[in-house]
């Protein structure tokens, strides 16, 4: 698989995140296949990345292909389906810059940035499931009945995992009582254009993630290149979603609730949303 080749430009891990901090973001460019200056190729990049700007803020996602034979640029982008158009817009514009300036030669690379993924290519691979890099945040406040809440947020995810695979946009968000008055709200997505074992493999590998290296968080987010989720003992979701596909979900099994915070701790409430997270 490409992705092995790959060669980290930037991996920060272990960075404790507080307050005004951002969450952290990968690139990686495949050094093996460098294009030439003057060549084809770049010119087709160019106009692959320029149109999945255009297209990702309809949507959310964007796959875009220009040029012929060896000379193709495969590009994909797909932003989390819990941000608005315009931070969906912003990410994505955020990560071409980035990728062009960390990737000026390489004929295929990614970024993962805490709002969007991007990956370019000369070989197709919109298909292909790739969760081998991952962001990964875990909340530093912890739930109060670490048992309870593993079972409810293990269950949840299963549930969520097995009606994503029946949506076509393959986005769903759910949410299941953990307490009295207490609420888990959740959302997991693929790129749309994965199949069925794709995206379950994907979602599967990081739901591992998120059972362990952030067991019992108040809140996760877990992103990599097919596939991410989110989870927080609060609603997230943008109203203004580019994408169509988070619909009240048939999982719900008790109507959001005004958000509360777990009593062990005040590391968390809704007011200071991403802004005290611990990188992974
Ligand atoms: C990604 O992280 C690097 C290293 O912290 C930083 O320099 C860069 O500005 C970040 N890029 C984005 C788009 O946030
Ligand atoms: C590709 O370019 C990078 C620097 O831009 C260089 O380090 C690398 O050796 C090149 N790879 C090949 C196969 O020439
Ligand atoms: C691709 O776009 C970048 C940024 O707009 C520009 O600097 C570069 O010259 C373009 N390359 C080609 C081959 O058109
Ligand atoms: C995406 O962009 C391409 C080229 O810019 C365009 O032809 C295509 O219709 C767009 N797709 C969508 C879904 O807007
Ligand atoms: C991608 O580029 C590399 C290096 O130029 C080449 O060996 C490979 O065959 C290309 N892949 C495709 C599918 O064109
Ligand atoms: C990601 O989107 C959120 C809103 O959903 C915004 O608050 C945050 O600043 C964005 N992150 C970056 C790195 O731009
Ligand atoms: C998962 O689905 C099963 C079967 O529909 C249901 O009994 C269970 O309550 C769901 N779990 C959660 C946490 O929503
Ligand atoms: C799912 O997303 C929709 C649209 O953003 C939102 O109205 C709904 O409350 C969400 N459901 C849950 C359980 O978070
Ligand atoms: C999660 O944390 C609980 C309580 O600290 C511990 O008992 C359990 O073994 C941990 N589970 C994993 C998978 O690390
Ligand atoms: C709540 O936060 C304050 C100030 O940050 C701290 O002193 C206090 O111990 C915290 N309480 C709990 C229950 O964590």
């Amino acid at each position: 698989m490409d992705s092995l080749q790959l060669t980290f430009l930037l991996c920060l891990i272990q960075v404790f995140c507080f307050a005004k901090c951002q969450l952290q973001n990968i690139t990686s460019c495949n050094s093996a296949i460098n294009f030439t200056s003057g060549s084809i190729f770049p010119v087709n990049l160019n106009l692959t990345l320029a149109s999945l700007v255009v297209n990702a803020s309809i949507s959310g996602f964007a796959t875009s292909s220009f040029g012929q034979d060896t000379n193709t640029a495969y590009g994909l982008t797909q932003c989390r389906a819990y941000v608005s158009k315009e931070q969906c817009q912003t990410c994505v514009e955020k990560a071409v810059r980035e990728i062009r300036q960390l990737c000026p030669s390489q004929k295929e690379g990614f970024i993962l940035l805490e709002n969007c993924s991007l990956k370019y290519s000369n070989q197709s691979f919109f298909s292909t499931a790739d969760s081998s890099s991952k962001i990964t945040n875990c909340n530093v406040g912890k739930a109060s009945q670490p048992a309870l809440f593993q079972s409810v947020l293990g269950s949840l995810m299963s549930n969520l995992s097995s009606s994503v695979i029946l949506s076509p946009s393959r986005v769903v968000n759910g949410s299941s009582a953990y307490m009295d008055f207490k609420t888990i709200y959740a959302m997991v997505q693929c790129t749309p254009t994965l199949e069925v074992s794709g995206c379950s493999n994907c979602l599967q590998d990081i739901i591992t993630d998120m059972l362990t290296v952030c067991n019992i968080s108040k809140g996760s987010r877990i992103s990599s290149l097919s596939c991410d989720l989110r989870y927080e003992m609060y609603p997230f979701s943008s109203t203004d979603s580019p994408t169509p596909a988070i619909s009240p979900s048939p999982l719900s099994s008790q109507y959001p609730l005004p958000p509360e915070s777990d009593s062990t701790t005040n590391s968390t409430s809704p007011s200071s949303n991403g802004n005290d997270f611990l990188l992974q």
